[in-house]
């Protein structure tokens, strides 16, 4: 069983999953800082919309363009994008629009304006897309990539997929399909002014809606092929040996099967896992002659505690114990022994600065506690 160090060596992209709450955005953050401190270009992108990673890296806030993280020790560089979905789309359209005449029109338009609010799956759509113009922009040796909160991570793994799906699908086609009836030219369904369709359709979206929607799907024509092209890079990209998963868990998550559940979703995919990191472990403060009679251990340990104060501590460090008992426990029969690991342990304070991430790393990276 190796280090999680010599998983990480010659990876691009490294994506942090795991179940809700087991500290996914904080290993990302204190994964990026140790390959910075190794002298690497590295972003840590994340799709949380809780602010987590500003949080984790003891900023106010973080911006959707990458913003530079000031630490000491670094021979690389740090920096942190939080993604905006919104805004990715506009540059999408920005960018790839085939005139900039073009990219008002539809950046303009009320569906569009809609779709970008609203759609299930825009956040992971657009990951997809930002994920891909970061790793061709080339400015980072490697992109760290926090998952969100637990409901949506398989989504994100499902994306890339999903566009093609989207793209591929036969509605869609039909929709897209450009048609030419009695000279006027238009597309597909919605642009029939006059149809029952469309008639029927206004009532329930209202007729301006429809217009806009009948113009969007006009003006996103071209567009549509780089959706394709650009999901199945990220697609082909994640599969592939640049890129990794890490599988965050903690005991709890191991004890109700959750972590078991994201192992399973990620070979199923065929995304290939490269180490998990228990986090979050419960440890214990064993104490001195543990064989001595009560009474006789707070004489020769703790004379100055009155007998009460004295059974109060003894029965917490016994609790204590069981509880970091039942966690190795847990570990050990949840854990998949073959894969490269790490394990952090539960902290009294939460990570929220650097010094936080700093502790942190050190026990993922500088051999701290490894799972036996
Ligand atoms: N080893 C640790 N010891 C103590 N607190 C920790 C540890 N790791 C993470 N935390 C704290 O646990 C909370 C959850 O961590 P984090 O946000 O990184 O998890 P997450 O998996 O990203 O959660 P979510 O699924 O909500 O995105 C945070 O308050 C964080 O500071
Ligand atoms: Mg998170």
């Amino acid at each position: 069983m190796g280090g999680l160090a010599e998983a990480l060596q010659g990876r691009r992209v490294i994506i942090c999953t795991g179940p809700g709450g087991v500290g996914k955005t904080s290993c990302a953050a204190a994964l990026a800082l140790h390959s910075a401190r190794q002298g690497a270009r590295v972003l840590v992108l994340t799709i949380d919309p809780a602010k987590r990673l500003a949080d984790a890296l003891g900023l106010r806030s973080l911006d959707h363009q990458p913003q530079k993280i000031e630490a000491d020790g670094l021979r690389g560089e740090l920096w942190a994008l939080m993604l905006d979905v919104r805004q990715t789309f506009d540059e999408l359209i920005q960018r790839h629009a085939p005139n900039p005449a073009q990219a008002r029109r539809i950046l303009r338009n009320g569906f569009y304006q809609y779709l970008t609010d609203s759609l299930p799956g825009a956040q992971e759509f657009m990951a997809v897309e930002k994920l891909h113009a970061l790793v061709e922009g080339d400015r980072f040796d490697l992109i760290v990539v926090d998952t969100p909160p637990a409901a949506n991570a398989l989504d994100f793994l499902d994306a890339p997929q999903r566009i093609l799906d989207v793209v591929d699908s036969r509605t869609l086609r039909f929709l897209f399909q450009p048609y030419k009836a009695g000279g006027r030219s238009g597309f597909g369904l919605f642009s029939r002014g006059g149809s029952l369709i469309s008639k029927t359709v206004a009532r329930f979206v209202g007729s301006e809606m429809l217009a806009s929607i009948s113009e969007f799907i006009g003006e996103f024509q071209g567009l549509y092929d780089g959706f394709r092209e650009r999901s199945q890079r990220v697609q082909e990209l994640l599969l592939g040996p640049e890129s990794g998963f890490l599988l965050v868990v903690s005991p709890a998550s191991l004890r109700f099967g959750e972590a078991g559940a994201f192992r399973d979703a990620l070979s199923a995919r065929g995304f290939p896992l490269l180490g998990v990191i228990a986090n979050r472990v419960r440890r214990d403060y064993p104490l001195p002659d543990p064989d001595l009679e009560p009474a006789q251990w707070l004489r020769r340990h703790q004379p100055e505690l009155s007998p009460a104060e004295g059974r109060a501590l003894l029965l917490a460090a016994r609790r204590l114990a069981a509880l970091a008992a039942a966690d190795r426990e847990d570990l050990r029969r949840g854990f998949a022994a073959e894969l490269p690991s790490a394990q952090a342990e539960q902290r009294p304070e939460d990570i929220h600065d650097l010094p936080g991430l700093a502790w942190l790393e050190a026990r993922l990276f500088g051999g701290g506690s490894r799972v036996e």
